[in-house]
């Protein structure tokens, strides 16, 4: 054999390799294909062999040529890879749920809670009428949630808060999820000489889970103490709160209650806002709202906080942010508040 009939089989070769791999349909079929041609006992492999025969002047030549139709062989393998790739992806498209020719679902932009709109709107109304705003820490210590408070240890008071406590390392203090803001206005005393003014918002905990509770929830409460703050100044702050907030025509009314923290103590309700006192299925047909806890600060309190009861008083007051954001917006279950649907959230 020369040169040149060696040269022509290997054309040959490559032709027909060419058209076997046209004629796969799955990839390891083509690898098969390519085997035939390039395997270690492949037919360019066995056509080399014959190189031996060969005059030595000559087998450069024929070396070269072999590689050459390697090359060609390996480009049309590569290529025809290409394709069943290509053609794999368009069948696991075409074949999966998605349809990607839909239209798009439009942007929706972000935008604040609902909760946080009217805690803003709340503390904005605060402000206004000169109260400054306190934090302090989610995990508090027994004593400033209860025993500056005037809950003796102990003391049934405490059941009111549904309290979740928090497992306490060795020679830690007992530590609890606070139940109300209330500790931060006992650490606003305690670092603070009178007179103050604040309100504290913030996240609270509570044993307690149904349609108007949640064991998480927000709470704003208010502190007011200076020389010669009376029942008065409490009932005037809250009409002008409520006014704000709910319209200039809601009224207030103020019943008898108790808390360990203020005497005497009350709770206060507002005109129903959504029948404006008339009665309907809202207020139970009595044309009053419950809205918060409120009471002039109990002496024992003070004494704890190091302030002189024969020197000052105030009042104080808490509300929870989810009940008025209930009323205010018209939202009969508080967890639609958490679950974060944005077709609820889109209202507001
Ligand atoms: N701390 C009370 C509570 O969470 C609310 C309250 C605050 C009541 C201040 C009276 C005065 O239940």
């Amino acid at each position: 054999m020369n040169l040149a009939d060696l040269t022509k089989q290997l054309d040959a070769l490559a032709v027909e390799a060419r058209a076997d791999f046209e004629l796969t349909s799955r990839k390891d079929d083509l690898v098969q294909a390519k085997n035939k041609f390039l395997g270690r006992k492949g037919l360019v492999k066995s056509m080399g062999a014959t190189v031996a025969q060969l005059p030595p002047e000559e087998r450069p030549a024929v070396g070269r040529e072999l590689n050459r139709i390697k090359d060609l062989i390996e480009a049309d393998f590569d290529a025809r890879m290409l394709q069943l790739d290509r053609q794999e992806l368009d069948a696991r498209l075409i074949a999966s749920s998605a349809d990607l020719t839909l239209p798009p679902r439009g942007e929706s932009p972000a935008g604040g809670h609902p909760l946080i709109q009217i805690e803003d709107e709340l503390i904005r109304i605060f402000r206004a009428m000169g109260f400054d705003v306190a934090s302090g820490p989610e995990i508090e210590t027994d004593l400033h949630n209860f025993e500056y408070l005037n809950f003796p240890p102990d003391h049934p008071a405490r059941d009111m808060q549904d309290t979740m406590l928090v497992e306490a390392l060795a020679g830690q203090q007992d530590l609890l999820l606070r139940t109300h803001t209330s500790p931060v206005q006992v650490r606003t005393m305690l670092k603070y000489k009178p007179p103050v003014r604040i309100i504290a918002p913030g996240v609270v905990y509570r044993h307690d889970h149904d349609q108007t509770h949640s064991p998480v929830f927000r709470q704003i409460e208010c502190l007011h103490v200076d020389k010669g703050i009376t029942l008065s100044h409490l009932k005037g702050t809250l009409t002008h709160f409520v006014r704000a907030l709910f319209g200039a025509q809601t009224r207030i009314r103020l019943r008898p209650s108790f808390f360990p923290f203020t005497e005497p103590s009350a709770e206060v309700d507002v005109s129903c806002v959504f029948c404006g006192g008339e009665g309907c299925r809202i207020c139970k047909q009595t044309g009053w709202l419950e809205i918060l806890g409120s009471g002039m600060v109990d002496p024992n309190v003070y004494l704890a906080c190091g302030y002189d009861p024969g020197e000052v008083t105030g009042y104080a007051f808490g509300l929870g942010v989810e009940r008025v954001a209930m009323l205010k917006l018209g939202v009969p279950d508080i967890r639609t508040f958490y679950e974060n649907d944005v077709r609820f959230l889109e209202q507001f």
